[in-house]
């Protein structure tokens, strides 16, 4: 029986190292006594190390979707104007919670494997604020997973604060922080969601957020109903070193080991390696003949979709490499049965990507597809290689190892 974990390449969860699955084990503590506070003294200012931010961050249990929920109901009321800038299935989602709450919610809906423009942000704050509509907050996603575009969210936020000086800029950053330049303060943003199962190497559990001094005074205004997910809780416990309600213990002992193996790494270190595997998977499936969803020019680093051929049936494909040992993603939302999704974010090294691509392309000339065998490996290899050193590719260059490589089990 192949372990069919073997080649977790999903966009989260994703692996995890040794370490913070040995963290995993550790007996619990009392989460109201002095090593939970310590844990919370090394892991609040670490992640605002990692989100590049001196906000207040609060760690609440909770996924993902959890954290967009209290990014909506700490600083909004119900029928409080909001532009929700949507690029695909996770842009849609943050939408539908606003709206579920009660806000008079605008989209801008951007086709499907493409970026946000500055300008079209700019334009339908104008519009709004024509309509008497000025948006109490934008709402915009950094990576959208559903499709692996990254947002040039420095210039979507520089447009909003244009346009609408006082709308906060919130900003779902769950599949890219952590594994992309991001800079919170530098950007101007008021609310930051992040996630723990992604570019953390921790597993699912814990949502973290950064919170600006502007969007925690609009936190006394709001009337939209909350409780377990009330900042204020959380940010009162944490001064405290604790939290409101009993937290995750366990995955918050793996996030203070994950951030001290990223901190060791270093993240120019950790952002050049996902850029290398954003551009080994890319080369690697088009050497292969799969068409790219994304813009190029704003493809992801942490998840690349690609579309499903015509005549390859997914499903059954899909389930042979699973039995090979490779975990891929399909698609989601209207992409379902379109594209599939391959993750490369967190506890991944170039020899992962080469690794799945290996699988993918057996898999495809047993199937009886064209491929020229070790085609998207070497094409991968060489692309890899490049983006992690920054420069034009050479057919000349040997491939990146990394420090991640050393000593790793992924039984
Ligand atoms: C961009 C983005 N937003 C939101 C979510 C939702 O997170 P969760 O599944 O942890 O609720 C995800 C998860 O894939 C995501 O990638």
């Amino acid at each position: 029986m192949p372990n069919l974990q073997a080649h977790l390449r999903v966009p989260g969860p994703t692996p995890l190292p040794d370490a913070v699955r040995a963290a995993g084990a550790w007996q619990m503590v009392n989460h109201r006594g002095p090593e939970f506070a310590a844990l919370m003294g090394r892991v609040l200012p670490a992640l605002q190390r990692a989100f590049r931010t001196s906000n207040d961050l609060v760690l609440v249990g909770a996924s993902g979707t959890g954290g967009l929920e209290a990014a909506v109901v700490n600083h909004l009321s119900p029928g409080d104007p909001v532009l929700a800038v949507t690029i695909g299935a996770f842009g849609d989602r943050f939408a539908k919670i606003a709206r579920q709450y009660g806000a008079d919610v605008t989209t801008l809906p951007v086709d499907w494997g493409r970026a946000a423009e500055p300008g079209a942000v700019a334009e339908a704050i104008v519009r709004m604020r024509a309509e008497g509509r000025s948006p109490v907050a934008v709402l915009m996603t950094h990576n959208e997973t559903s499709t692996g575009v990254t947002n040039p969210i420095a210039v979507l936020a520089a447009a909003v604060r244009s346009a609408a000086p006082d709308a906060l800029v919130v900003v779902d950053a769950i599949s890219g922080l952590g594994a992309v330049p991001f800079d919170t303060d530098g950007w101007g943003l008021d609310v930051v969601v992040t996630g723990s199962q992604k570019s953390w190497m921790v597993p699912p559990g814990l949502t973290m957020l950064a919170v600006s001094p502007r969007a925690w005074a609009a936190q006394e205004r709001a009337t939209m109903p909350r409780f377990y997910f009330d900042l204020r809780a959380h940010r009162d416990a944490a001064t405290k070193g604790s939290t409101p309600w009993t937290p995750p213990v366990s995955v918050c002992f793996q996030l203070d080991v994950a951030l001290g193996l990223m901190e060791a790494e270093g993240y120019d270190s950790i952002f050049a390696r996902h850029a290398a595997c954003g551009a080994a998977t890319r080369a690697g499936l088009a050497a292969l003949g799969f068409r790219l969803l994304a813009d190029p020019e704003h493809a992801s680093n942490t998840v690349t979709a690609a579309y499903v051929p015509e005549g390859l049936d997914w499903k059954s494909f899909n389930a042979e490499l699973r039995r090979r040992g490779l975990a891929l993603a399909g698609g989601q939302g209207r992409l379902t049965g379109i594209v599939f999704r391959v993750g490369h974010l967190g506890y991944v090294t170039l020899d992962d990507i080469l690794a799945a691509l290996d699988i993918l392309e057996e898999a495809l000339a047993d199937a009886g597809r064209p491929v020229d065998r070790g085609s998207s490996l070497a094409a991968a290899a060489r692309a890899g290689s490049e983006a992690a050193r920054g420069r034009v590719p050479d057919a000349t260059d040997p491939v990146v190892p990394s420090p991640l490589d050393a000593g790793r089990t992924r039984a």
